[in-house]
This record gives C-alpha cells, sequence and structure tokens, in this order.
C-alpha cells in the first residue's frame, strides 16, 4: 500500500478555517452569517504600501530575491524591529519568510529535536502545538488564567521546565485571549530561559495592536537577544494577510539556517511584497493608528455587550483584536455554545477549545467586523441565549 510520512498525520487543522469553511457553506445556501470567527483585519491595505508593489512590478522587480530577503529589505526589517523593541539588531540577524507562520515553522524545525518538550499557551494559538507534534517532539502546556488577565504564572510554568525542556513559545498581546505579559512576567520568563538554557519564540504578531499598554519584547532584556526568535509582520498590523509576508530577527548562526531552510523550501518571499514592505515600515503610519483606533472602538462595543449577555462575562483584553469571553453561565460547553450561534444566531465563532483544552468555557469572537454587524451578532446572541430557557 502507498505509504504517508507519519508526520502529517500529527498535524492538525485551524479551528478557524474549518468554521469559516461551514459558513461559507451556509452562505451558499442562502443563510446570513456574521463572520466574527476569522483573526483577519477587515480593512483595505494603505494605498501607500499598495502603490509601492505596484511600482515595483513595474519597475521588473519580479524575479527571485536572497532566500532571507533583499538586503535593503532586512536592514529595514532590522532597523523597525529594533526601533520597535529597543534592542540593537542588525541585517545579519534578520529574516523574510512568507508570513509569521513560515517563521514560526522554520525555526522551529531548525531547533527542535525529536522528544524535546516544548512549553506552549494554552488557550494559545494552535499552529505552536501542531507544528511540536509534527516534529516528533512534545507539546507542554502552560495555562493562561482569566483571574491573572489571561497571563500565565511565571510559577506554574517554572514547575513545567523538565531537563527535556527545549524553548519556550510566547505570545503577546495573546490569540486568543487578548492578554498580554507584563515587563516583570518577561524578566522572570527570561531568568528562567537562561537559567535552562532554553530558547524563546516570541511571536509578536499583534505588537502594534495594542490600547491602553505599551508593547514590549521579551528580547529587550539585556542578554535575552541570544537566546530568542522576535516574530513579527505585515497581516496584522498593515492589514496584509494576503500578502504573506513576515519577518523575524533572531541570533546569526540561527539566520543563517533559516537563510539555508529557505532554500530548500520555498527559494524566497515575493521581490516586490518586500518592496512594499519597505514602504510599509518606513511610510507615513497614520493609517495604522486610525485602524487600531477603530479596533478599540469596537471592543469596547463587543465586550459592554457580551457583559449585557445572561451567563456571560468577558474581560476588556488590551491587545489583538479578539475577546475571550466566560460562557459558562449560559450552562453551554463551548462547542455548544460555538455550534449554536452559528446554526441559531448566523454568528460564526470559535470554541475556546480550538485553542487548547484549559479554553473549555470560553469562545472566542473576533471584533474585526464593524460596529454594526458586532452589534447585530449580539442581538442575535442574545436571542439564542434566551430562547435556550424556553
Ligand atoms: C498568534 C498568531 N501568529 C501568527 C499568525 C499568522 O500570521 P501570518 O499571516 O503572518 O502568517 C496569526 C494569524 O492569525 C496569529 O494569530
Amino acid at each position: 500500500m502507498i505509504q504517508y510520512a507519519d508526520s502529517i498525520t500529527q498535524l492538525e487543522s485551524e479551528g478557524a478555517f474549518v468554521v469559516l469553511a461551514k459558513a461559507r457553506q451556509m452562505e451558499r445556501e442562502g443563510k446570513k452569517i456574521i463572520h466574527l470567527q476569522i483573526g483577519e483585519p477587515d480593512f483595505d491595505t494603505p494605498h501607500n504600501i499598495s502603490e509601492a508593489a505596484c511600482k515595483a512590478i513595474h519597475a521588473g522587480h519580479t524575479h527571485y530575491a536572497p532566500s532571507g530577503g533583499l538586503p535593503e529589505g532586512r536592514e529595514a526589517v532590522a532597523e523597525y524591529m529594533s526601533r520597535t523593541r529597543n534592542v540593537k539588531w542588525s541585517a545579519e540577524n534578520a529574516i523574510i519568510m512568507p508570513g509569521c507562520k513560515p517563521l514560526i515553522f522554520c525555526s522551529m524545525v531548525c531547533l527542535i529535536n525529536p522528544g524535546d518538550e516544548i512549553i506552549v499557551p494554552n488557550p494559545g494559538y494552535p499552529t505552536y502545538r501542531s507544528v511540536t507534534r509534527f516534529l516528533g517532539a512534545i507539546p507542554v502546556p502552560v495555562k493562561l488564567r482569566e483571574e491573572n488577565d489571561f497571563r500565565f504564572r511565571v510559577s506554574d510554568l517554572e514547575k513545567l521546565i523538565t531537563p527535556k525542556t527545549r524553548m519556550i513559545i510566547l505570545n503577546s498581546p495573546e490569540n486568543p485571549t487578548g492578554g498580554q505579559l507584563t515587563w516583570e512576567d518577561l524578566e522572570a520568563i527570561y531568568a528562567i530561559a537562561n537559567k535552562h538554557d532554553l530558547w524563546v519564540l516570541s511571536d509578536e504578531i499583534y505588537s502594534r495592536i495594542v490600547y491602553d499598554t505599551e508593547f514590549k519584547s521579551i528580547a529587550a532584556i539585556p542578554g535575552a537577544m541570544d537566546r530568542t526568535v522576535a516574530i513579527d509582520g505585515l497581516s496584522k498590523t498593515y492589514a496584509m494577510t494576503g500578502w504573506r509576508l513576515g519577518f523575524a530577527c533572531m541570533p546569526k548562526k540561527l539566520a543563517d539556517y533559516m537563510f539555508t531552510l529557505a532554500i530548500n523550501a520555498f527559494s524566497s518571499t515575493a521581490t516586490f511584497t518586500q518592496h512594499a514592505m519597505i514602504e510599509a515600515l518606513n511610510g507615513p503610519q497614520d493609517e495604522i493608528d486610525k485602524m487600531v483606533a477603530e479596533f478599540r472602538r469596537r471592543r469596547d462595543v463587543i465586550v459592554d455587550g457580551l457583559n449585557a449577555l445572561d451567563g456571560v462575562s468577558c474581560l476588556r483584553p488590551e491587545g489583538a483584536f479578539y475577546v475571550f469571553p466566560n460562557i459558562t453561565g449560559t450552562g453551554l460547553t463551548s462547542n455548544q455554545f460555538a455550534d449554536l450561534a452559528l446554526d441559531k444566531a448566523g454568528v460564526a465563532c470559535l470554541s475556546g477549545t480550538a485553542f487548547g483544552e484549559y479554553g473549555e468555557g470560553y469562545v472566542r469572537f473576533s471584533y474585526a467586523n464593524s460596529v454594526e454587524n458586532i452589534k447585530t451578532a449580539l442581538n442575535n446572541i442574545g436571542t439564542m441565549l434566551s430562547d435556550l430557557k424556553k
């Protein structure tokens, strides 16, 4: 019989894409669905960035780029990452790939051996545990606690470290909770990583979508650069999910391995999108400020609306564009709530368990949708919950 690799069976899909497929099928059948499941800004890419890409295409920047990125692109990434994190990286530390996801995947490929234990936030972005298993390693969940504003306790983390631990994965601001680690958390996490000689993979894709706080990277702690992969990209900040461009800074030796991995996996990131990236990072930023202000307005609408629903309570996150309400008071499980919301209220959202076992009792809404749609969704869910009691 024809064979498949054992490792491929370890990869899991992503809840958002599964629910999207179901919602699209319902739409084809004529049902109206409000999409609060997908982590994608609904704004257009700022015009100056699209213009830069068009200009680059017309200027003939349509050939292979060096695998780790154009020299001027790596320069721009190092400068941007250094400026926004208060760190001093140079171009040799910077790598550009088609999205933050390939950077997560490739850095894990470079750093993880079978049997290693990888600390992953739970509830957390599913790719971390999926890729860990794919590499024959073991994801070790660290619980994000609602009573701790969806941060994990450093004391919990400490208890999970064994001689097999190889890496700690951080994601702050976090998907799905919107929680953010504090500077004190980061210092304590770094001390643990340093003591046990661990890598830190810091997924900072929501670094610019913060409200009442200032974004902080673990890389800014003296010494932390030597064991940190700090990943960011254009998808969320600049509303550019479909452009596929991410970047990261890391120790030079790892960047060299990533360069070689890129040569073998996909040759290079598109050349003209890298030119657009340079404009995004160095051009005017006022569009981003407007998007963040709009996200904040929507966050307040959805948090207030959810807290007004019977059996639902919701923290007011200070980052990303997700809320993670506690739905235990409704008597429904997370899966039941998400299924009913889609079937009865026409609202697509994700069960908290799509992000790991500690997501039970919660659902995730993305508020990357209009205030009008958010209000209709809240109304429909309110009706759904009161119908349940009849
Ligand atoms: C935490 C996190 N990391 C990475 C990604 C993927 O980013 P990209 O589109 O740059 O691959 C997402 C997208 O939802 C995310 O939420």
